[in-house]
């Protein structure tokens, strides 16, 4: 077993203080269970550190990882900014009250009515991808009257992988402005010649799923190359550095990531030796962590249906959900660690694979786990599921999305319901 959990006096799995063996029977499976607390203290985690090395910075939550309204009030509560990157996940802010000075907009291909909703709603900071979005922003602010402040994203020539990470010569990415080929100096030039933006600084993200510090520092050196010539040249001072998020979180025991407060450190000392080294004055530094703030605060629960045992070769358990509320396993081969809920203390005696529901042998959760013997109608609680589980769930074979609880100071809340057949196939037209 690699995951530590809390099991009751009944030997049943508890999460933030309630028997998840009663949370699957309130609320039904397959459920998401997400632990406040442990989103508060990741978010902390961040925040706090940041703070106590006295620099300014905006811990911006990056939503794509699991957007919700009651997410992003506990986001607003713990003061952090947002990262959205659709009209949907601004929405969805705007619905929570999310205070829009604090939101950014992200996105390789934001269209017309995306800018035009964050320049309508005044939305702190829009994250330049690319040249046609120069024009259609310039269009907007002018019909508006506006002015925005904008971050250059550039794409510093580093892929980071989850244990290390590749320099990139050809900066093969759809996203941003290359810094090796004179991009990103064009896009600057072009910047500044616009009255009604204001260049705040500059963004990069090198990846996600990170353990190292590495990549992260070696993009902050390459991002200050680039300021260093701008402030020679046309005498510029960022006012931010946004590094992104990327941060790794423990999945299995395969999975070493360092403390969040490290990551923070790391970036903070390089930071600091750049700009000494540079003579410029220190900027905010913007992260947006997204998997780092969620990922282990949420897990699933679901229940075990049939069985199949081919002798010799294999064990298989099938739940009640899969790749319709984890995708994560079928498109990147995640690993997952997982418990029988209602028979947490009882010794791990077979090894099975546990399947999902969807017509699509690629539907499988978890390879050869070990569990105690299992039947239909126990529960399978599979552990830090809360980011990009929920947030990327699809109707595949129409399954219904599941539903997601917020537990926190031994009480639980329902905070997305279960989606019925009718919403299934609300949008559903009869062709006469
Ligand atoms: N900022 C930018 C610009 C990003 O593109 C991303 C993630 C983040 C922040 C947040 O990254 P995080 O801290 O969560 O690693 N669906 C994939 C992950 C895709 C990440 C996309 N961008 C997965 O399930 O592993």
């Amino acid at each position: 077993m690699n995951h530590s959990y809390h099991v009751n006096q009944h030997g049943h799995l508890e999460i933030g203080g309630i028997d998840s063996v009663l949370l699957a029977e309130k609320y039904g499976t397959p459920l998401f269970v997400y632990d406040v607390s442990v989103i508060r203290d990741n978010a902390r985690a961040f925040v706090q550190t940041f703070k106590e090395l006295g620099v300014k910075a905006e811990v911006a939550y990056a939503s794509k990882a699991f957007s919700s309204v009651a997410m992003l009030q506990v986001a607003k509560q713990e003061n952090l900014s947002l990262d959205v990157v659709s009209q949907g996940e601004l929405y969805t802010a705007l619905k929570a009250n999310f205070p829009v000075d604090k939101m950014h907009l992200h996105g390789n291909n934001k269209s017309y009515e995306e800018l035009e909703m964050a320049v309508k709603h005044n939305i702190g900071c829009i994250v330049i991808d690319n040249f046609y979005e120069i024009t259609l922003l310039k269009d907007i602010l002018a019909n508006y009257n506006r002015d925005m402040d904008v971050l250059i994203r550039v794409t510093p020539g580093i892929e980071a992988h989850t244990h290390d990470y590749i320099l990139t010569g050809n900066e093969d990415s759809k996203f941003g402005f290359d810094l090796s080929n004179g991009q990103a100096d064009q896009a600057f030039r072009k910047l500044m010649e616009e009255d009604r933006m204001h260049v705040k600084g500059l963004h990069c993200h090198i990846g996600s799923q990170i353990f190292e510090t590495d990549g992260f520092l070696l993009a902050v050196r390459r991002l200050f190359d680039t300021i260093g010539n701008w402030h020679k040249q046309y005498g510029y001072m960022p006012k931010v550095m946004n590094l992104g998020g990327g941060f790794g979180i423990r999945y299995t025991s395969e999975d070493k990531p360092l403390p969040l407060q490290a990551y923070v450190k790391a970036l903070v000392e390089e930071v600091t030796a750049q700009v000494e080294a540079r003579g410029l004055v220190f900027p905010e530094i913007w992260i947006e962590p997204g998997r780092a703030i969620v990922g282990n605060a949420g897990m699933t629960i679901y229940s075990i249906g049939s069985k199949k045992e081919i002798p010799g070769i294999r064990k298989y358990i099938s739940v009640d959900g899969g790749m319709t509320d984890n995708i994560r396993p079928a498109l990147y081969q995640a690993k997952y660690d997982a418990v029988i809920a209602n028979k947490a203390e009882i010794p791990r005696t077979d090894t099975v694979s546990v399947a999902g529901k969807s017509c699509e042998s690629g539907d499988m959760l978890i390879w050869d786990i070990d569990v105690p013997p299992t039947t239909h109608g126990d529960l399978l609680a599979v552990f830090s599921t809360g980011a990009y589980g929920y947030s990327m769930s699809n109707h595949y074979n129409r399954f219904p999305k599941a539903a997601v609880v917020f537990v926190e100071n031994g009480k639980d809340q329902l905070v997305i319901k279960r989606e019925s057949y009718e919403d299934v196939a609300k949008n559903d037209l009869s062709y006469e």
